[in-house]
């Protein structure tokens, strides 16, 4: 399974979920490829925002070797899956991608844990730590939903 998180920037809330899901996959024994990017292009090559790595490394997660990427339409091909963090990212995506658009394929990342609300990770670029420990708690329970949710389908493709 190769799996993509984008958010606006890739500096705050996509980092985050890459650096979790890796984790959490490799506990799982899952040979996944997991990647992010931002579909803003304002932040490409910067690691991620210090209080993402703050929050990561307090649960030994290092993220401080990714860098931002901006999501391109090619990405479509090079991924299985791509969860949007947040819905006005998912009509970012809808836009850029135009006929291309697969919504088997790009998903709303919180509807893994409350399908069809329409729920997002809150932005925490513009506030403070406390945003951040928010923002991970939330991204745990995403990613450990995406394993439970999807575990199986990598089982099923490789017998
Ligand atoms: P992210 O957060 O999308 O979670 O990486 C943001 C980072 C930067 C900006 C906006 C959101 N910005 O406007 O530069």
């Amino acid at each position: 399974m190769k799996i993509l998180f984008v958010c606006l920037g890739n500096i705050c809330r996509s980092p985050i979920a890459e650096g979790v899901l890796r984790t959490l996959a490799k506990q799982h024994h899952l040979q996944w490829q997991i990647g992010s990017a931002g579909t803003e292009s304002i932040h490409v090559g910067e690691q991620p925002h210090h209080y993402s790595q703050q929050v990561c490394k307090e649960n030994s997660i290092d993220i401080s070797h990714q860098r931002a990427a901006q999501f391109s339409k090619d990405d479509l091909d090079r991924y299985d899956l791509i969860y949007s963090m947040s819905s006005d990212v998912y009509d970012i995506l809808k836009k850029t991608c135009g006929a291309s658009f697969d919504e088997n394929k790009i998903r709303l990342f919180l509807d893994e844990i409350y399908p069809s609300e329409n729920r997002s990770v809150k932005d925490p670029w513009y506030g403070e730590l406390d945003g951040y420990y928010e923002v991970y708690d939330e991204i745990r329970k995403g990613c450990e939903a995406i394993i439970a949710n999807h575990s199986g389908e990598e089982n099923n493709k490789s017998r």
